[in-house]
């Protein structure tokens, strides 16, 4: 870790944003890569991206590329996309299908596992089983497939169990990718998350989402002591039909889970607040006003859970001020476009936040770019959340610094 990396640490004034370096510098950067996300889970794409045997996704993070395939016998699986011979990537393409993974070089060719099938002229000495695909790890948790670059991975089963009840109502692997958009914000990927974690921003920027979606930022975050009755009351409605809906932030704040009520009324993230998708759900979940499971997971994933249809997002650092957010919106698998959904009704206002999201946090990253900028407070009332995060991050980058002297000093300041 760099030297920069641990001073800005040490300077780091809690209750507020993070200096310039942490939004602009290369250095640090490189840091947040090596040691966050190459060192935790990341959320790469739901699993019923690859419905079939053989359907495959590149996920493309820095200089990495991971190949996520669904194997003969149905497991999803994950390796580096890198030729065991001299290298050449195998899967050229970001999504397809194939039989065996041949690589396009000299035609090595390894078997939906990874391992190695077949490789001309190689000798006698030559030992196919020494030579399949690095393998990445890689877990389905209810539908959404994750992976983790570490060599030994971070425990993922404590968050796999606490999800299950609140996603498995919704039948992931019964979805189908209605729409996927990528687009790439000009802005840190901290500024996006820190963005995403408050709602401070919505009165004056997403008239659309404020449609269904309530300002009051304890739906965000619920901290101590602060459950208002009619979210406690949301909580029991769904307790008492077997739906897991209370607020969840485990000690070190990396995942966030609830059930929250939508306004008055709505009953889905669309313009008019119906569903979109109204008689062919997804899920098995029929009380019309159960809201949305929201699940936030630090570094690099937050989706949405509504009774109708499903949102995912992905968030890809890509450079010191560029980062790639990849929404899906999935919808039962057999629903069919123009009959049981409009696609404008379902992706409108969604397309329509990511687009006012991206705005502000470009007009975040070029202010912060000014010499002139000083981190400024979080509101004590709207953005705990986003303290939240940037606390995370902190700790995790604090936690993975080598001498444990000034770890325990920058913890203790932080
Ligand atoms: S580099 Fe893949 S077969 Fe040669
Ligand atoms: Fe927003």
């Amino acid at each position: 870790m760099h030297q920069k990396t641990r001073e800005q640490l040490v300077n780091r004034q809690s209750g507020y944003s993070l200096d310039r370096d942490f939004y602009t510098d290369p250095d640090i950067f490189e840091d947040d890569l090596n040691e966050v996300y190459f060192k935790e889970w990341l959320f790469a794409t739901p699993a019923c991206e690859l419905p079939k045997v053989g359907n495959y996704i590149v996920y493309k993070i820095a200089d990495y590329q991971i190949v996520i395939v669904r194997g003969s016998d149905n497991e999803i699986r994950a390796f580096h996309n890198t030729c065991r011979h001299r290298g050449s990537v195998i899967c050229r393409e970001e999504k397809g299908a194939a039989a065996k993974l041949v690589c396009p070089y000299h035609n090595w060719t390894y078997d939906l596992d990874g391992s190695l099938l077949w490789a001309r002229d190689m000798g006698e000495d030559f030992n196919p089983e020494e030579h399949g695909l690095k393998t990445v790890h890689c877990r389905n948790l209810s539908g959404l497939v994750y992976i983790c670059l570490a060599e030994n991975a971070p425990d993922i089963e404590s968050f796999a169990r606490v999800l299950r009840p609140y996603i498995e109502p919704h039948d992931l692997e019964d979805a189908k990718v209605a729409y996927q958009s990528k687009i790439i914000e000009n802005g840190n990927w901290k500024l996006v998350w820190e963005n995403n974690r408050e709602c401070y921003h919505c009165l004056s920027n997403h008239p659309s989402l404020l449609r269904s979606f309530p300002e009051d930022p304890r739906v965000s975050f619920l901290g101590e002591g602060s459950t208002p009755d009619y979210i406690s009351e949301h909580f029991s409605s769904c307790k008492t039909i077997g739906l897991a809906a209370e607020f969840q932030v485990p000690e070190d704040g990396h995942y966030r889970l609830s059930r929250m009520p939508l306004l008055p009324g709505a009953k889905s993230f669309t313009m008019d607040g119906e569903f979109a998708v109204p008689n062919k759900r997804l899920g098995r979940i029929e009380w019309d006003q159960a809201g949305v499971c929201n699940k936030f997971h630090y570094p690099s994933t937050w989706a949405y859970f509504l009774p109708d249809h499903c949102m995912t997002f992905r968030v890809t650092p890509i450079s010191p001020t560029e980062t790639e957010l990849v929404t899906c919106w999935l919808v039962n698998k057999d629903a069919k476009e123009g009959v049981d959904y409009d696609l404008k009704h379902l992706i409108e206002v969604w397309e329509a936040t990511n687009a006012e999201d991206r705005r502000v946090v470009e007009d975040n990253q070029k202010g912060v770019n000014s010499p002139a900028f000083v981190p400024g407070p979080y509101s004590p009332l709207h953005e705990l959340s986003v303290d939240g995060f940037v606390q995370w991050y902190c700790d995790k980058l604090a936690s993975r610094m080598p001498e444990k002297e000034t770890t325990m000093s920058i913890i203790a300041s932080v």
